[in-house]
């Protein structure tokens, strides 16, 4: 039986906090997190507003050994009056529990985890950057902590969410970064763990990453891990393509993250008018479309990056500049508005805002 009680152990704000206008991302954390347990007997229990602290974990604890946890990222925002808003945490929080289901991890009353994180972003507002293009970064995550060595579905488990304030996630910003398609790794297989947001997921994407970095790009576009040809996603982003008139996206076939930015990157273009396509993509259609002068803008979209143009894609040998390394209209229009609802700037027509 689930024990839906939140306790609050609440400090004195302790901790240094960062010059708003000089966040980078995910380096700092805030006073307080929250954490609840989960034990078969009891359920989920034991929710908890505690001062932000090291965890003790034993080390035979079944997530040092075979991988068992799931994250999430969302974001708190300050409106013009200073107030916290969150961003369709709803979606974070039901995705969180189609990662739990993946893993084998138990799910969670999501109003109840709402609520307390509510309560967190409530208790921490104070950390929340002003300087344009900061807010406060959410990372939700669960551990299985049962101190056992035999691969099964562990029967204890620790969530906690910590808070970060963040700039932009790319030391580029808005401005347009590069990347290289992946030919040798893949992320993710049909019918593996591709669209649950799990640690592994991102432990396997290193090392193409290191590779390509040494070589002077900031990510990888993954393709399929099949065929090696369809275009799948960056890792750290869902990706876009404008060809002609109209937006393609690679359709969610179970490997790809399912965005919360996406889906409202295409809720948006839909609602303005602009046709979107979520189909197969592969490479090859790709660079005969920007070889036909086709490919006017492409950009990454997700919680971190927010809306990131992408302005050189090298696949191979071939090399493929979008909007002369500009930031596209498109790309601009999709990251005012997009920010423009977070910050409470702009009208909300679709009640993706959450007061806290
Ligand atoms: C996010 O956009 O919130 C992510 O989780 C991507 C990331 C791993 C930084």
């Amino acid at each position: 039986m689930e024990n839906r009680t939140l306790r609050v152990f609440k400090t004195m704000s302790y901790r240094e906090k960062p010059n708003s206008e000089e966040l980078a991302f995910g380096r700092t954390f805030t006073d307080h997190m929250f954490v609840m347990d989960y034990s078969d007997a009891e359920g989920w229990h034991d929710a908890k507003i505690v001062p932000y602290e090291p965890l003790k974990i034993d080390p035979a604890a079944m997530v040092f050994h075979y991988g068992q946890s799931v994250f999430e990222g969302l974001k708190a925002y300050l409106n013009p009056q200073g107030e916290p808003l969150l961003f369709r945490p709803r979606k974070n929080i039901a995705r969180l529990n189609r990662s739990n289901e993946r893993l084998c991890i138990p799910t969670l009353d999501e109003d109840f985890l709402l609520h307390a994180l509510k309560q967190l972003i409530y208790i921490e507002k104070e950390w929340i950057p002003k300087a344009d293009g900061t807010s406060l970064y959410i990372r939700p995550m669960i551990i299985s902590t049962e101190p056992f060595l035999g691969v099964a579905p562990s029967k204890e488990y620790k969530l906690v969410i910590i808070l970060s304030p963040v700039g932009a996630y790319y030391k580029e910003g808005i401005n347009p970064i590069k990347i290289a398609v992946e030919n040798d790794f893949v992320r993710a297989v049909r019918g593996g763990t591709g669209e649950a947001k799990t640690g592994g997921n991102y432990a396997s994407s290193l090392k193409a990453q290191e590779v390509a970095g040494k070589e002077g790009y900031s990510q990888v576009l993954w393709l399929d891990g099949v065929e090696k040809r369809y275009i799948e996603e960056v890792g750290s982003m869902n990706v876009f393509f404008k060809i002609g008139d109209e937006v393609v996206t690679p359709e969610l076939n179970g490997s790809i993250l399912s965005g919360i930015t996406r889906s409202s990157v295409i809720q948006l273009l839909k609602h303005w008018g602009i046709s979107v396509r979520e189909s197969k993509i592969t490479i090859d259609e790709l660079y005969q479309e920007y070889q036909k002068g086709n490919v006017e803008e492409v950009f990454g979209s997700g919680t971190a990056a927010v809306i990131s143009p992408i302005g050189q894609l090298d696949w191979n040998d071939h090399k493929m500049f979008f909007n002369n390394g500009q930031t596209g209209k498109l790309s601009k229009e999709l990251y005012e508005t997009l920010t423009g609802i977070q910050y409470g700037r702009l009208n909300d027509p679709f009640n993706w805002i959450e007061k806290v």
